[in-house]
Order: C-alpha cells, then structure tokens, then sequence
C-alpha cells in the first residue's frame, strides 16, 4: 500500500512529529560544524583550508554533505565574502585583514538535510560592516517570531523587509529559503519580503529555512561565469545568517541553533 505523504494545496509537506527529531539531529550537526569552525577563520586563512576543514568534521562526524556533488557542486561549504551574496566557491585567496563572510553548511543524517549559515570575520571589519552582520541577524531572528499556525509567509517576509528598510539596508529578492527535510531544496520559496497577511498559512509540520541576504547598497545581484558566485551588482557589503525550522502548535522548533551559542562566533561581540 502506498502511504501518501500530507500536503497543503500549495504543496508543502506536514511532517509528523516523529520527523522533528530527525531534523534536530541534522540540524544539530551543521550547527555544531558552524561552531568548530570558528577559530579557523583569520586573516591569511584561505577559504579552501576552511573548506577542508569543514570536510573531515563531516567525516569524523559519521555524516554527509548534501553539497559534494549537488547539480554538480564540488565543496562541503558555500564561503560568501565581503560583496559575494551566496554561493560562493571555496578557493585559494586568502581572507584579509577586515573581511567579513558567511559560511553555509548542509549535511544529511538518516536522510534528513540540515542547513545553516552564519557570518565570520577575519580580524576587525569597519563598523558598517559589523552593523550589517548585526542587522542581518536581528532581521532573521525577527522574522522567526512571526512564525506560529494562523500567521503567513508574507508576515515572515515583511518583517523582516521592514527592519532591513528601517536601517536603510535592502534584502536580496534573486534567492530566498526553502523547504527543507528528506529533500535539500522544496517547497515552499520562502521570500525574505512581502505584503503582510498574505502567503501561505503556517500549518504544525512545515519544515523550511530563513536565509535573509542583505546588502548595503542596493538590493541587484550578478551571477559570475562559474555559474555559482552570486555578487552585488554595486560590490556592495552583502550579509547572509540561515535557521532551518519547524513549525510546532505555537510557534517554531529551531533546528540549527548553535550548541555554544556562538552567532558571532569569530571572538567578537556586537553590543
Ligand atoms: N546551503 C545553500 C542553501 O541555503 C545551498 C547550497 S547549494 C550549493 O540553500 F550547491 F551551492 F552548495
Ligand atoms: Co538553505
Ligand atoms: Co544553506
């Protein structure tokens, strides 16, 4: 007998209770490489060393890399600095002195995908930098508390739209996150902007992420000929802070919260 999966109208899976813990574990996990990873990340450093490193954590954790080998990707991490915006391609350049960069991980445990990204700095960036590092999280972590069943997407977007305009910031509409569990990228789009009260209804079981990016300078993105990088058309700043989360009766389960509780990880702290 075949068991059909439950589905909203829109498409979007309710997962059962038991699948919760399945993410957690996941999530978990890439939370936990995000905190290894910490002090690898300084001035000099190449990002395919952080790469590497990011690799035999994976290994050593008895885990997969939903990226090795994804439409033809070849790293364990996405490293986005200064004006990329995401999916930037680990390489040889060394970091310096000031530059600010996401590093995005998803693993699979048992099946399930966990995906989460975070902001690093390599020494001290300018404050503008470090407000927009700021300013991308509180927008995230906004935007999450707009999440419980009867709310929208469309109230998670305008959230967090609204405090990036506020701080004279623009959100990035060329990528947004994802529905996320067994398979790495399904629906729903989740827009990092919108209109309140409308969208999708949250419903208990819903499995997505929230990946806000914002730039400085204007919202334009560019796509290099590797087919991946994404920059701001303006080389502007861009920042990126990614949760996968669950909706619950009341509210979210954050899957990929941090086991040391290090979103600003790289041995500063923004007041
Ligand atoms: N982790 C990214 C996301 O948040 C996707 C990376 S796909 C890759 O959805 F192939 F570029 F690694
Ligand atoms: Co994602
Ligand atoms: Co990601």
């Amino acid at each position: 007998m075949k068991f059909l999966q439950q589905k909203t109208r829109e498409g979007i899976i309710l997962h059962r209770q038991e699948d919760f813990s399945k993410m957690a574990r996941s999530g978990q996990v890439a939370a936990q490489i995000l905190d290894d990873i910490c002090d690898q990340v300084y001035p000099g450093k190449r990002t395919i060393e952080i790469d590497e490193f990011i690799e035999t954590k994976i290994k050593e954790y008895g885990v997969q890399s939903a990226t090795i080998g994804y439409r033809g990707y070849k790293h364990a991490s996405c490293i986005s600095v200064n004006h990329v915006v995401c999916h930037g391609i680990p390489s040889d350049k060394r970091l310096a002195k000031g530059d600010i960069l996401n590093i995005d991980v998803t693993v699979i445990v048992d099946g399930w995908h966990g995906d989460s990204s975070r902001m690093y700095v390599a020494g001290k960036p300018k404050a503008s930098a470090l407000n927009l590092i700021k300013v991308t999280y509180d927008a995230l972590m906004l935007g999450l508390e707009q999440i419980r069943p009867g709310n929208t997407f469309g109230d998670l977007g305008s959230a967090i739209q609204k405090y990036a305009q506020k701080h004279k910031m623009s959100i990035v509409r060329d990528f947004c996150g994802h529905g996320i569990g067994r398979v790495f990228h399904q629906e729903p789009n989740v827009l990092h902007f919108g209109v309140p009260r409308t969208g999708a209804v949250f419903q208990e079981g819903m499995f997505f992420t929230v990946e806000p990016m914002i730039n400085l300078g204007k919202p334009n993105t560019r796509l290099l000929a590797d087919g991946w990088t994404a920059v701001t058309q303006d080389r502007s700043l861009s920042a990126q802070f990614e949760h996968a989360v669950g909706v619950t009766s009341d509210g979210i389960e954050i899957f990929t919260e941090s086991p040391a509780g290090k979103y600003f990880p790289t041995n500063f702290i923004l007041e």
